[in-house]
């Protein structure tokens, strides 16, 4: 079974999540490679899908989603697993905010798509790495949520996604026959 984790990023955390969900997949015995979606070309030759964008603004990265446009199709037609990295998500609140009024958004540019699972993980807030007018819209959302404004702050839970890259690796062996 060959699958692809194709993911965006803006800072790199999401990179590295999904380069550890990957690692992980592989560890059950299919081929794994790791694409960045705005590198991504022809990614017909795969047998399964995991997708995985920060959310921006409450919305999945632009070169993630031009992603989802340009392979709907296929998407439609394959087992594909998705998972979102977010500030908002490192609250229980947030978590289920984002579940309910984000994940539909993100699913949204790629009709027909069903996903064997979704991923809702915290991601990294990284007030440094920000440009003005990023940190300043972070600062406004961060603070509306009642979370820290300044400094690096990792919130991934490394259990939680390996767990899910797992159940996404039984999930696809099931699909796809080994
Ligand atoms: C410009 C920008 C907009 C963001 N908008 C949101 C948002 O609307 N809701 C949220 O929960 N987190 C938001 N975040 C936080 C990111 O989703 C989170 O930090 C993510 O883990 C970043 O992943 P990355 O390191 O791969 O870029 C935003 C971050 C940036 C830089």
């Amino acid at each position: 079974m060959k699958v692809v984790v194709a993911y965006e990023t803006g800072h790199g955390s999401t990179k590295e999540t999904a380069e550890r969900i990957a690692e992980t997949i592989r560890e059950s015995g299919a081929e794994v490679d790791v694409v960045q979606c705005r590198q991504a070309d022809d990614i017909s030759g795969y047998d399964a899908f995991v997708l995985g964008t920060p959310i921006w603004a409450m919305k999945g990265m632009g070169p993630f989603r031009k992603f989802m446009r340009r392979n709907a199709e296929l998407l439609a037609a394959k087992p594909v697993a998705v998972f979102v990295t977010s500030g908002a998500a490192s609250t229980e609140k947030g978590k289920a905010d984002i579940a309910s009024g984000v994940i539909p958004k993100v699913l949204s540019d790629a009709p027909g798509l069903q996903p064997v699972s979704i991923g809702n993980f915290a991601g990294v807030l990284n007030f440094p790495a920000y440009n003005l007018p990023m940190r300043l819209v972070m600062k406004a959302i961060v603070r509306s949520q009642g979370g820290p404004t300044t400094g690096r702050h990792d919130y991934r839970d490394w259990d939680e996604i390996i767990a899910w890259a797992k159940e996404v690796a039984d999930a696809f062996a099931r699909v796809c026959g080994g």
